[in-house]
């Protein structure tokens, strides 16, 4: 497997350059680092032979979307900079429902890796694991314009739309006053009900619905932005700590060599605006 190659070819480059620079020794330390490699690299195992098979919810923009049948965003492309220092292609599953990937990848089979815009939670943490952190985000929340909503104080007792399974969800429930919180599959979904006067307001991701609101929605406001002080990871499963391992790695390299830096300018920088 190309994984494994490179990880002999990484371990032996290691052993050559400490032999070089330190002699007989750093011997020890140096064996002991190459087969730290062997054994983080060895054991990486992707269900499909050179790809990272990838599960998402393609309706999150700008940090996956659907775009002319392809997904686009700036964790895709976070994605597609990971898998190619991992020495793979990153592979977009058909959009899939949000509430369903953790445990998909809790099951095992279908996809290596859940990215989509996941908030790490204690309660997640139980069924899977998250790789290191690669964004941080809060909560805000959508009235139509023509309400007459200013304050969240208002919402109480309102009925309130937000993605299943969303920390957007959960924080509705657990901070307006008896509102009903109606849960959706799809953001789209959750924008269309608020158009139609189905629900009052909307809670979710800022980033999100400051996306939505600028682009597809103008006649929407955000009346509040929650900190929540959320941070996004990258969902793996527990049977395979190999393959959050080395996303770590990667995700090390990215912040190191300006890859990371680069994306983050393209889709949140001045000139995404
Ligand atoms: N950050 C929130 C959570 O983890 C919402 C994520 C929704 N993601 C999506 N692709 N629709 O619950």
């Amino acid at each position: 497997m190309k994984i494994k190659s490179i990880g002999a070819i990484i371990g032996a480059g290691m052993l050559v350059a400490a032999v070089g620079l330190f002699g007989c020794t750093s011997n020890e330390a140096s064996s002991a680092s190459s087969a730290e490699e062997e054994a983080a690299t060895e054991d990486l195992v992707v269900l499909n032979g050179g790809k990272l098979t990838i599960a998402a919810s393609l309706d999150f923009p700008p940090f996956e979307n659907l775009e002319d049948g392809q997904a686009v965003g700036f964790e895709v492309d976070l994605m597609k900079a990971l898998a190619e220092k991992m020495g793979l292609e990153a592979d977009y599953l058909p959009s899939t429902k949000f509430d369903t990937i953790v445990p998909m990848i809790s099951a095992g089979g279908k996809a290596d890796v859940g990215v989509s815009g996941f908030t790490v939670t204690e309660d997640r943490k139980k069924e899977i694991d998250f790789t290191d952190v690669i964004c941080d985000s809060n909560q805000g929340i959508v009235v139509m314009k023509d309400s007459g909503y200013t304050n969240v104080d208002e919402l109480a007792g309102k009925k309130i739309g937000a993605q299943s399974g969303t920390t957007g969800y959960d924080w509705a429930v657990e901070n307006i006053e008896g509102a009903e919180v109606i849960p959706f599959d799809e953001m789209t979904a959750v924008f269309a009900a608020l158009q139609s006067g189905q629900i009052d307001a909307i809670a979710s991701d800022l980033p999100v619905v400051q996306y939505y609101v600028k682009n597809a929605y103008t006649d929407m406001d955000i009346i509040a932005e929650i900190p929540t002080g959320e941070q996004y990871a990258i969902v793996v499963s527990k049977d395979n700590p190999a393959l959050t391992q080395a996303l770590n790695d990667a995700i090390a390299e990215v912040k190191a060599d300006g890859t990371y830096d680069a994306i983050y300018e393209k889709w949140f920088g001045a000139s995404a605006e």
